[in-house]
């Protein structure tokens, strides 16, 4: 649904996107993270034809970025909540929706059941004649969000939908989002909140004005050791040891307390194997985990090695 191919943009000697090649399939959340100055809104804009490309292609369905006539055809099938949410502060919710609404050509019918919807979805419904100035700054960003969905867009790009939020609001709006992951709409996720990459994404895209690495938040986390088992025992004896040193599929051990930490290719397959040997070797096992890294330490490293603009 998103396709890009070396895509760049330059402003004056600063690059900003440097060659990146993505693609996001239909009904995907894709969620972009990066260090500030890194780019995403940048590519953000180039996607939605809001800034023009130096170089590369991009391409939304079966439109391009480059003519104003595939533009056209790209801003009525995609939603933007930007990073700055633009709304007027001298009329109301409803009036605010109402007007993009219209410019979108959305239907008199269709506008109202939309609006409706959309702010009963994010609770703000009863507050719909409340002027925009009058409103706090999540309270504004989920009407931005309700403005990104007036038209029914297929293509969803949010940048930073929950900067600014209490947690109370952030849940409401990550709801909102997994909700419209149900709907099949694409997603294009920009955020600095880890966590909500991995509870939202399928895949996600780190980026340094390059692109770094792009894969499921799971494999993200797989990738910077080996994949471990620890085997949390009542106490290590010998014939446990001893019998789980020597299985084939255990490439290296290490014993820490009550625990056994096992370097293993293939867990899946081979942890119940290991389990019935060590039940059979007279071990008491209390629990099996898997010691993995987390996003946020897949994240820093792989920034902090990425090599400088
Ligand atoms: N209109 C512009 N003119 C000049 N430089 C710009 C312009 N827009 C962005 N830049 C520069 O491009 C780089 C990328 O900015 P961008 O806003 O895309 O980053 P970002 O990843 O969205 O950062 P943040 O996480 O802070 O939102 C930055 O160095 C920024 O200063
Ligand atoms: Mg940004």
């Amino acid at each position: 649904m998103i396709d890009t191919e070396n895509l760049s943009r330059k402003f004056g000697n600063l690059t900003a996107v440097d060659n990146v090649t993505l693609h996001v399939d239909e009904g995907e959340v894709f969620g972009f993270l990066g260090p500030n100055g890194a780019g995403k809104t940048t590519t953000v804009r180039m996607l939605c034809c809001l800034i023009s490309k130096t170089s590369g292609k991009a391409q939304i369905g079966d439109f391009t970025v480059d003519t104003e006539a595939d533009c056209l055809k790209i801003r009525k099938l995609i939603g933007i909540l930007p990073e700055n949410v633009g709304l007027y502060d001298s009329l109301s919710a409803y009036r605010n929706l109402d007007f993009y609404g219209k410019l979108y050509e959305v239907p008199d019918d269709r506008r109202k059941e939309n609006i409706e919807r959309l702010l009963k979805l994010l609770g703000i419904w009863e507050r719909r004649e409340d002027l925009v100035g009058t409103f706090s700054k999540g309270t504004k960003q989920k009407i931005a969000i309700a403005r990104a969905l007036i038209h029914d867009p297929q293509v969803l790009f949010l940048d930073e939908p929950t900067a600014n939020l209490d947690p109370e609001a952030a849940k409401t709006v990550r709801d909102f989002v997994l909700e419209l992951k149900k709907e099949k709409r694409t997603i294009f996720l920009n955020t600095h909140n880890l966590d909500e990459a991995e509870r939202l994404c399928d895949r996600i895209g780190i980026l340094k004005t390059r692109l770094i690495a792009v894969d499921s938040p799971k494999n993200l986390e797989r990738s910077l050791y080996s994949r471990k088992t620890i085997l949390h025992l009542e106490t290590v004896t010998e014939a446990v040891s001893t019998v789980v040193k020597n299985l084939g599929f255990v490439k290296s051990m290490r014993v820490s307390e009550n625990k056994l930490i096992l370097d293993m290719d293939n867990p899946e397959r081979d942890n119940p194997e290991l389990v019935r040997l060590v039940v059979s070797a007279g071990g008491n096992i209390q629990y099996v985990t898997e010691l993995k890294s987390t996003l946020e330490d897949v994240y820093l490293k792989l920034i902090r090695e990425a090599a400088p603009k």
